[in-house]
């Protein structure tokens, strides 16, 4: 038996999450009540269940038999008084409390005193369903991740009012489905959602306010930062209303207009555009359009590459023509030959200085790309004298160039000729790099989005809402990451941290992006937040 003392789960609601929910549970060897509305619903649940499966069968992950079983476990029914023998039920149905707390209000009824009772709320404060129960010390929060039967988070969620023992025992069958939990207190989007949903408002803000393309934004984000998925196809996974509602929880809790939700997301979610399941949100799902398709790699022969000034920076992209195969050129006289010059000083002053005096030598056409992305391309571009030929030109992960493709963010100033970023984005793509293009802000793409997210993680931990190992574990195992936040910012470099922030903070003015200040102690201190 898969946790001590759970043998019959209940699930009401089998929309996308519920099914996922009633799966994983039938998986891990328990007798499943599933429990939906009327008759065609619950259809819709056991086809769910049925294609999930099936496609496990198919991928040689599940034998038929082993499918016929876990089918087997699962009784579905429209009749609450079904429950009355599970020893816990998990509800899984739309986010709205008045709807929620009419499910609690039955089960209360129907089931055991003794049953637990679970909401797989991913918005709606726990406290407020147990709440208007005559139980509150059996009620708690199981927060699955989508997709429920591959993501490996459950976040269990106590309230003040809920008994240890109700916590303990969910978390042992949580254990028990292979499965993480992570046990925290009830604080609006727990600890996943409070982290992926500011950065995913965020990148919908980037769209809307034209800084970048969606496929670009996407293809940032994976190629740069590693994610599984960029954020709008992950948007359009999770379901539009569902990233609307959650955003518009945390914004009631936090008041941080981060979390204030894009106004583009709202108006895709009232014109019923929700994503995968209704076919359409961000990308159109009817099999004809891939998310962020990958750019075919341009062809023509590795650019002759001009690199001034000296530094990691500068050894990092030579190293990456190097492997290109294309030629590198560094001293002043022979930068005439050029396709691309690249400024890669490490002093931002010495650096104008060189792009200048390499303006002077080079042949018009030359594309002359500056480095830093801290959204002041422009001013090294009017300090060359030809603003029109200058694009920025940042490497999220320069460490990484070893790997394939890694990422270019080619960063377009007001000033920058159309035909220069075309150009700009070519040449990279000769190099063996993937070119994304963006405006000349902070940050560009990736440091712009991610920043920001590793702030709230310092900002969580400073506040002691959740440890290290919990919000690293969230974000890895709930959401895909190949390494969790408090993990990446010691990689990354606190003081890199603080710099970014600090630019994007100038920018921007908004408060929630001044450095927190758990990461300007450890900056000052000169240690790593583990
Ligand atoms: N249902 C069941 N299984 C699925 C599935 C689905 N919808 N989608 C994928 N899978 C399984 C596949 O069968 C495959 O399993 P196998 O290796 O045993 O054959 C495995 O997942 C990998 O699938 P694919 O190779 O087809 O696809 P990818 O490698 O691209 O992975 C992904 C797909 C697992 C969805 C991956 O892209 C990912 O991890 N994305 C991030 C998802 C994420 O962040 N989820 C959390 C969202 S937030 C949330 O849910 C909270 C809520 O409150 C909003």
């Amino acid at each position: 038996m898969t946790g001590r003392s759970f043998s019959r789960v209940g699930v009401v609601g089998l929309g996308t999450m519920g099914a996922g929910i009633a799966e994983v549970l039938a998986r891990g060897g328990l007798s499943v009540v599933g429990i939906e509305v009327d008759r065609d619903a619950l259809e819709r649940g056991r086809e769910h269940l049925e294609t999930s499966t099936g496609r496990a069968v198919k991928r040689g992950r599940l034998t038929e038999e082993a499918r016929r079983e876990i089918l087997g476990r699962v009784a579905l029914s429209v009749d609450f008084a079904d429950l009355g023998g599970c020893d816990l039920v998990v509800e899984a149905v739309p986010e709205r409390l008045d709807l929620k707390r009419k499910v609690f209000d039955q089960l209360d009824r129907v089931c055991r005193d003794d049953a637990v009772l679970a909401t797989n709320t991913s918005s709606l404060p726990v406290t407020d369903i147990a709440a208007g129960t005559g139980r509150p010390a059996k009620v708690v929060g199981v927060h699955f991740f989508n997709p429920a039967p591959v993501m490996k988070l459950v976040e269990v969620i106590a309230t003040v009012r809920t008994e240890p023992d109700a916590v303990a025992r969910v978390a042992e069958l949580v254990k028990g489905l292979g499965k993480t939990p992570v046990t925290i207190g009830d604080r609006a989007g727990f600890v996943a959602n409070r982290l992926l949903f500011g950065y995913l408002n965020q990148a919908a803000g980037m769209l809307e306010s034209g800084h970048a393309t969606r496929d670009d934004i996407d293809t940032a984000m994976k190629t740069g930062a590693g994610l599984p998925m960029g954020p709008f196809a992950l948007m359009d996974l999770i379901g539009l209303d569902t990233c609307l509602q959650v955003l518009d929880a945390i914004y009631a809790e936090s008041r941080d207009r981060r979390h204030a939700a894009s106004p583009l997301l709202r108006e895709l979610v009232t014109a019923g555009l929700l994503g995968r399941k209704t076919g359409r949100g961000f990308y159109v799902h009817d099999g004809a359009e891939a998310p962020a398709p990958a750019a075919e790699a341009p062809g023509g022969p590795p650019p002759v590459v001009g690199v001034v000034g000296v530094g990691p920076l500068a050894d990092a992209i030579a190293a990456l023509c190097d492997r290109a195969g294309s030629r590198v050129r560094a001293s002043a006289a022979e930068l005439a030959g050029c396709d691309l010059v690249i400024e890669a000083a490490e002093d931002a002053e010495a650096g104008r200085a060189l792009l200048s005096t390499a303006a002077q030598a080079v042949k018009p056409g030359t594309v002359l790309a500056v480095t830093s992305a801290d959204g002041t391309v422009i001013r090294q571009a009017m300090a060359t004298g030809r603003p029109a030929d200058v694009i920025g030109l940042h490497l999220p992960d320069p460490a990484a160039t070893a790997t394939a493709a890694p990422l270019a963010e080619i960063a377009a100033t007001v000033a920058t000729a159309p035909d220069v970023a075309d150009r700009a984005a070519d040449l990279a793509g000769r190099l063996g790099l993937t070119a994304v293009r963006c405006r000349d802000r902070a940050g560009f793409i990736v440091d712009a989005l991610r920043f920001p997210y590793l702030n709230d993680a310092a900002a969580m931990l400073g506040a002691g809402y959740a440890d290290a190992d919990s919000i690293d574990a969230a974000m890895t195992l709930g959401c895909g990451y190949p390494t969790g936040p408090i993990a990446d910012l010691d990689r990354l470099g606190l003081d890199r941290a603080v710099t970014v922030l600090r630019a994007l903070h100038t920018e921007t003015r908004d408060p929630a992006l001044a450095p927190d200040p758990l990461l300007v102690e450890h900056v000052t201190a000169g240690r790593p937040l583990r």
